[in-house]
């Protein structure tokens, strides 16, 4: 085969836990560690958890087998999937489209995120001290520089190009089964902390765990759900790709199952650890988007590099093998 023909042919995973480690870390990412705690603080805990793993296994799972289906089945990208299952003027043609565009804007935003998570990486490095103003001020003086966070973004897009460019089994299969473990190590070492170190851990347990539903509000519904779609890399053209890489005669439901159910683990335990230390140091749980990158470090100020480094590793890693599925 001519290396241009061979640049064209279709990759395969090489290995069924090679693939279930690209599709978790697809699923695996900002939306686990950096999303989900800062909208169940906002949307009041322990009810709005129960309804997002409701809106997981209802409407996220059967999902997620369907669109694996659809890229095992036609072998295709998005586009020619519906287009190959559709008649020539079918209007559903469009869905494949629809999942490109929201997967390109999703990436637009989420690359500057990641961008910031790695930039976090070296001010963790340099150490979080000073008032509590001065360490929070740090975020409002990365996001409102625009060339700092092109810089990162820059940066951080680099690295992913570089994973992607290596192709599907040198590239993305080979990084997952790197990075995937040492993200799970990574964050069981923090939950353990949390829970067993800190005195927040029964309160992060209790707030997540026990539902109260005079907390939960319409919106608070709508963001769960919309977040079941996110968390799964659902309706982003990212699954539906990954199904197309396998074989067929792989166990896609067992495998769906899979990584719905490690997707979820990672975001329960992203919750406990970083619960466990806000309900330590007294902070604030509704803080928004900026959860982990104001009113963490403030934290990370008493706790020292060795918990601040690996946090933000760790986000980057888990940014870094979704953006190569939504590129
Ligand atoms: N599924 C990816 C995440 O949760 C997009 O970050």
């Amino acid at each position: 085969m001519s290396e241009i023909s061979k640049a064209f042919t279709r990759g395969n995973w090489g290995t069924r836990v090679g693939f279930i480690l690209a599709a978790t870390g697809s699923a695996i990412g900002l939306g686990n560690i950096w999303k989900f705690p800062y909208i169940t603080g906002v949307y009041g805990g322990g009810a709005f958890v129960l309804v997002y793993l409701f809106c997981v296994l209802l409407i996220g799972l059967p999902l997620m087998i369907g669109e694996l289906m659809i890229g095992r089945r036609t072998q295709k990208n998005p586009v020619g999937a519906f287009k190959a299952l559709h008649h020539k003027k079918s209007i559903w043609q469009i869905t494949g489209w629809l999942g490109i565009a929201s997967g390109f804007l999703i990436l637009s935003y989420y690359s500057v995120v990641a961008g910031w998570a790695i930039a976090y990486i070296f001010k963790a490095a340099a150490g979080f001290s000073g008032s509590t103003e001065a360490i929070q001020s740090q975020f409002g003086a990365l996001v409102t520089s625009p060339q700092s966070s092109i810089m990162w973004h820059t940066i951080f897009m680099g690295l992913t190009i570089a994973i992607v460019v290596g192709g599907v089994k040198n590239g993305i299969e080979r990084w997952s089964k790197i990075l995937m473990p040492m993200l799970f190590t990574l964050l069981l070492g923090l939950m353990i902390y949390g829970l067993a170190f800190t005195d927040g851990g029964m309160q992060a347990l209790s707030f997540l765990f026990s539902p109260d539903f005079s907390k939960l509000t319409a919106e608070g519904v709508l963001s769960a759900l919309g977040h079941a779609f996110f968390t799964l890399s659902l309706g982003m053209g990212a699954m539906l790709t990954y199904g197309s890489y396998m074989k067929k005669e792989t166990n896609l439901m067992k495998d769906a199952i899979t990584v719905s159910f490690l997707d979820t683990l990672i975001a329960l335990m992203a919750g406990v650890a970083i619960f466990s230390m806000v309900f330590n140091y007294d902070l604030e749980i509704a803080a928004g988007p900026g959860l982990i990158f104001k009113t963490l470090p403030v934290l990370f100020a008493q706790t020292g590099r060795w918990i601040s480094i690996p946090f933000f590793v760790l986000l980057s890693f888990a940014a870094l093998t979704s953006a190569i599925s939504l590129l």
